[in-house]
């Protein structure tokens, strides 16, 4: 199959194009080879290529600069989707955009499911809301998969940044009340070999490792892998702090862990818990 990753500079797009060129013919777009906040430019570069499925993970990701950057942005996270699946559309291949958990408001602490109703609290959650009813808009049978709280070994993450705090500080802490669902980029890559192989069905689709934790639950299991495995830290224990004390710019919505159920249903198994794959990083590319 031919496949363009838009994207493949990040986090996601590097697992994505490295987990499926191993078996595909993948084409790597970085932001330098795709610019997405020019539409034209957009169509020219990518209506040359021929591919049978377009994976676009490129995003603006900082939710803080976002809110001072409304136009670029809207221009990335919500207008260039919406040309992509145009162009995908156009050629009869398939897309699976990636979306995001902070399009929820957080407030029901039950875990999200695709049907769930979304209300953003910032300009990073509305500009992706955008985007991912855009590519819908398009054709329905396109996947959005809603990701959360992505590590891997392609750019560092909040994960890699409270081992390296640990190691350097004798006092570490994270946000307690704030829940959500843990993503290894690569066991996501897995995830999308497995799908494209199985009956295509298009749609929202949460797509994570299974269950919940909180940051500072997140971290901890971190530190003590770390731990386990002999690096040298300075604190084994994570401290809370509030959502509220860390006064972020932007609005954050607390309770966005979400179900995997549909997931499950669609490949056939069910992504390992979080723990399982925290676990796994740290041992094979943390602690090495
Ligand atoms: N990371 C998370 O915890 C998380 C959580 C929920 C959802 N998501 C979603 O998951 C997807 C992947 O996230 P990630 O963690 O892989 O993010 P990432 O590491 O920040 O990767 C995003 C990529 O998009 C590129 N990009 C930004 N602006 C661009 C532009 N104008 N033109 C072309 N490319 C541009 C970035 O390029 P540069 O490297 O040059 O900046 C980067 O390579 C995104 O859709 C994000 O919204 C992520």
């Amino acid at each position: 199959m031919k496949i363009v990753v838009v994207g493949s500079g990040g986090r996601l797009g590097g697992a994505l194009a490295r987990e499926l060129g191993s078996e595909h013919d993948v084409t790597g777009l970085r932001r330098k080879e795709l610019d997405l906040t020019d539409p034209a430019t957009i169509r020219n570069m990518l209506g040359r290529l021929d591919f049978d499925l377009l994976l676009t993970p490129a995003a603006l990701t900082k939710v803080d600069y976002c809110e001072d950057h409304v136009d670029e942005a809207m221009a990335v996270n919500a207008i260039a989707p919406g040309v992509m699946a145009e162009i995908a559309k156009s050629k009869g291949a398939r897309m699976i955009h990636f979306g995001t958990d902070y399009v929820f408001d957080g407030k029901d602490p039950e875990p999200r499911k695709e049907s769930d109703s979304i209300n953003p609290l910032g300009v990073y959650g509305l500009s992706k809301a955008e985007g991912e009813r855009a590519v819908l808009a398009v054709s329905e049978d396109f996947i959005v998969a809603r990701v959360a709280w992505v590590f891997g070994p392609d750019r560092p993450s909040f994960l890699d940044s409270i081992i390296a705090r640990a190691m350097e500080f004798e006092q570490v802490n994270a946000i307690a009340d704030k829940y959500s669902s843990p993503t290894f980029s690569n066991d996501l890559a897995e995830i999308v070999s497995l799908l494209i192989k199985r009956p295509w069905a298009g749609g929202l689709l949460n797509m994570c490792n299974s269950g919940s934790c909180s940051w500072q639950e997140y971290a901890q299991v971190g530190i003590d892998v770390a731990a386990a495995c002999g690096l040298p830290l300075r604190t084994q224990r994570v401290d809370a702090i509030s959502l509220e004390e860390m006064g972020f710019q932007a609005a954050r919505p607390k309770y966005t862990s979400m179900s995997v159920d549909r997931l499950t249903e669609i490949c056939g198994r069910r992504p390992r818990p979080w723990q399982e794959a925290v676990t796994d990083y740290v041992k094979r590319f943390v602690s090495t």
